[in-house]
């Protein structure tokens, strides 16, 4: 029987949600009904998170107890911080990440507690202490002493005072808080559906953010702005570009973080981000990488028709500020923390197992054969 296979579920829409979408009419991806690019404009990261978890935009009030708890439950557990110590130092910090996540599972009070009220409390304490524990490994691996989390810094601050041990200007810390805002949340996405998947057998948040993070961490989703870094650096300088991305596409090489699912004329994303790479670069003086930037994405669109998505801006974004290369996707951890999270607390609220079918295409009915006469 020939059954209609829509492979990576291409165009299937699989349930409801309330928590984000790309809303055509305004050409935009929109959080609660808010276009991202205004939350941007408007917001520091921690409003929007707590718009995507709880439905609204905080008031004045609301937003000083969502800090306030977030701030309180930056500490991590010493069984976290002796195992992150003995992490071997070559481990992608992905997963470290997602090993993190499992033990403060292993940790958790209320891991057992399914209901909307714990899940919310578990989200805090996982969104609270996965960038910490992230920053800890960073400065560990680096021979460096840990730096605790500061309770007067905000989350963007604070992320970087762990890592380097200062804040940065305030325009780079709006960079990353915009890149922070603009990674929160894309509905189905692969990371975000490995969730709601793990969710449906009634298992719990932190298996679900555990597999999440796992599933991010592929070149094809989240892994992408590691991989237009290494490009970037393979490319080295402007003048290298136009050769560099012309081969590549004569070999038909598929070329990071251009592409996407749901957008095929462009990333709503990705102008903002543009924005602010560019600002990042003007503050770090450093115009190199948005010549190559403009270089590559030119010949994409002009021979292939293909834009790039927001993990193109962010890589040298990243870069500039500092960051370590394979630290770029575990920031887009720490944001997607909330987009993730929504979700689960959506699957729980209207469950369905899911469980697809597959077409059949092996053996024919046979029987065993005793292994003494195979
Ligand atoms: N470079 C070169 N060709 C491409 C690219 C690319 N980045 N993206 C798509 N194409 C081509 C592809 O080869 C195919 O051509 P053909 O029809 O001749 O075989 C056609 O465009 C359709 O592509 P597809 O892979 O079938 O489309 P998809 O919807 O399954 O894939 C994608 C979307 C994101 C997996 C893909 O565009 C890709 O691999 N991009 C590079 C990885 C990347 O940047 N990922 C980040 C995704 S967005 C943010 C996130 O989730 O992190």
């Amino acid at each position: 029987m020939t059954e209609d296979i829509k492979k990576g579920l291409l165009g299937i829409v699989v349930d409801e949600t309330e928590v984000s979408k790309v809303m055509p009419e305004i050409n935009s991806l929109t959080y609660r009904g808010y276009a991202a690019q205004d939350l941007c404009a408007k917001c520091k990261f921690e409003e929007v998170a707590y718009l995507i978890l709880n439905g609204e935009l905080p008031s004045e009030k609301q937003l000083k107890n969502f800090e306030k708890v977030e701030r309180k439950e930056r500490n991590l557990s010493k069984i976290l911080l002796e195992s992150i110590k003995n992490f071997p130092k070559k481990s992608h910090p992905m997963d470290v990440a997602r090993t993190a996540v499992s033990i403060m599972g292993l940790e958790d009070k209320e891991t057992k507690d399914n209901s909307p009220e714990a899940n919310l409390r578990k989200v805090m304490r996982i969104f609270a202490k996965t960038p910490v524990a992230l920053a800890a490994f960073y400065r560990i691996r680096k021979g460096k002493k840990i730096i605790k989390p500061k309770s007067n810094l905000s989350f963007s601050e604070n992320f970087f005072y762990m890592c380097f041990g200062k804040v940065p200007e305030k325009e780079i810390v709006k960079a990353f808080d915009v890149s922070l805002i603009l990674y929160a949340e894309h509905s189905f996405n692969v990371s975000t559906f490995t969730a709601r998947t793990i969710t449906s057998s009634l298992s719990d948040i932190h298996g679900a953010i555990t597999g999440a993070i796992a599933s991010l961490k592929g070149p094809l989703h989240g892994g992408a702005n590691e991989e237009v870094m290494h490009m970037m650096n393979k490319i080295k300088k402007p003048e290298n570009a136009l050769n560099w991305i012309n081969n590549a596409l004569d070999q038909k090489a598929v070329v990071m973080g251009f592409g996407h699912r749901v957008y095929k004329s462009g990333d709503s994303r990705v102008p903002t981000m543009r924005e602010y790479f560019s600002k990042v670069a003007k503050v770090k003086k450093d115009k190199k990488f948005e010549k190559i930037y403009d270089i590559v994405e030119k010949v994409m669109i002009e021979r292939k028709n293909i834009h790039p998505n927001v993990d193109y801006p962010t890589g040298p974004t990243y870069h500039l500020m500092g960051f370590d290369t394979d630290f770029f996707t575990p920031i887009f951890v720490i944001s997607r923390i909330t987009g993730w999270s929504a979700h689960i607390l959506e699957q729980h609220a209207a469950n369905k197992l899911i469980r697809p079918l597959a077409s059949y295409i092996g053996s024919s009915y046979r029987k065993v054969v005793p292994i003494n006469q195979r």
